[in-house]
């Protein structure tokens, strides 16, 4: 019946797992997909979402559908948390609970391809792998804009603007809120004005993805600074935001699609259209990771112990970037490691070609994604100084 089928390739990031799970060595290393792991490289509940979770067991919720547009607090919650006050008049924003940023990703992507058709979604060069999947399989095209520079491992503003200056009015443009992934790299504040002009003069669509707020800096305010700037800006634009790094709420996948309209009325019929998106890929939204996100960042007591947790984890990352970079220079590698502390979020982008890569995996058990992406969430005090080595060793050789 599928003997014409043929198998997919492995996906560039899950992939790294399988092949992780299958080695046996026990001093194994995963560095691959972007989830949290404690300092003896244990995955991490927070206090926070246990506590809410016991609150929700006490309140014995109903476990009713979800409308499809999600749960109304929970939506309006997220967008306080992504938008601050410059959230100006909510009711002139369409928002809808999704799964995930993935799922906020791929909603906005089929609501461009229904209403905006023929228009083209400009995605910096690199991004995160499955972005293409999502607007290819959406039929949105995509194309390249330059983003980072592989001789100064930081951003390469001048061919963005050229770029973007190049795009057709009404494009869309997808942005990293903060913490880009895979390389880390972020434009500064005045770098953000100036993009956020280039916008209004050439009439862009700004969609920020938005998957680390509170998690690149320990900070959601600072860590929201560009998408606050372009609402601010007065922009028409679309925000996909996760819960999954910034709460740990991996598997729960809870995330929020917001579309900014001009009006309370127009917010409501483009609403309406998500929701018909919605419907017919999977319903409703799922229960449990809402009502968690709800119940934090509507209990005063909760929301301070996320924000203290949230850092927490912020900072034992931004702790791994200094004792990888340390580590490496004593090692006697002669290479600049100083993007490695410079570089920010969840990612560090070490510039091991693909060939290292494998060394890595093949020599020293040491698994991440083949463009030299390293979890740095996965990097722990007593596996740092390994990773190190084996980076020198590769590097040398
Ligand atoms: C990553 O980039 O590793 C994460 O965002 C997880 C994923 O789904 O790819």
């Amino acid at each position: 019946m599928w003997s014409q089928v043929e198998a997919a390739p492995k996906d560039p990031i899950l992939g790294v797992s399988e092949l992780f799970h299958a080695d046996k060595d026990p001093s194994k290393m995963l560095l691959g997909t972007g989830a949290y792991r404690d300092d003896n490289g244990k995955p991490l509940v927070l206090e926070c979402v246990r506590k809410a979770e016991k609150k929700l067991i006490e309140d014995a919720k109903n476990m009713e559908y979800l409308p499809t547009q999600g749960d109304n607090q929970y939506i309006s919650r997220s967008l306080d948390l992504a938008y601050g006050k410059e959230i100006g008049n909510a009711e002139a924003i369409a928002g809808i609970q999704t799964l995930s940023g993935t799922g906020a990703c791929r909603l906005f992507a089929e609501f461009i391809a229904r209403f905006k058709k023929g228009a083209v979604c400009y995605v910096p060069d690199p991004t995160w792998s499955n972005h293409l999947n999502i607007f290819r399989d959406a039929g949105v095209e995509t194309k390249a804009y330059r983003y980072y520079k592989a001789d100064t491992r930081g951003l390469d503003f001048d061919g963005l603007k050229e770029d973007l200056g190049n795009a057709k009015e009404g494009d869309v443009v997808l942005l990293h809120a903060c913490a880009h992934n895979p390389t880390g790299v972020d434009p500064s504040e005045e770098q953000w004005l100036e993009i956020s002009k280039l916008f209004k003069d050439k009439n862009l669509f700004p969609f920020l993805d938005s998957a680390y707020q509170g998690f690149a800096s320990g900070d959601c305010d600072k860590d929201a600074f560009a998408l606050r700037m372009f609402k601010r800006d007065g922009h028409a634009m679309a925000l996909a935001q996760s819960f999954a790094k910034n709460m740990g709420l991996y598997g729960h996948r809870v995330g929020t699609l917001s579309i900014v309209c001009a009006s309370k009325e127009e917010a409501t019929v483009v609403e309406s259209q998500l929701k018909v998106i919605a419907r017919a890929m999977y319903s409703s939204p799922p229960l449990q990771g809402a009502n968690l996100v709800s119940t934090i960042l509507g209990d005063e007591k909760l929301n301070a112990l996320w924000l203290t947790e949230v850092k927490m984890m912020a900072d034992r990352i931004i702790d791994m970037r200094a004792k990888l970079r340390e580590a490496l220079e004593k090692s006697g590698s002669t290479m600049g490691w100083k993007h490695v502390t410079d570089q920010i979020g969840m990612f560090c982008y070490s510039g091991l070609t693909p060939e290292q890569v494998d060394r890595l995996k093949d020599e020293h058990h040491i698994y991440m994604t083949r463009n030299g992406r390293i979890s740095m969430a996965g990097v722990t005090s007593k596996t740092v100084e390994k990773l190190a080595q084996a980076m020198h060793a590769v590097t040398t050789s």
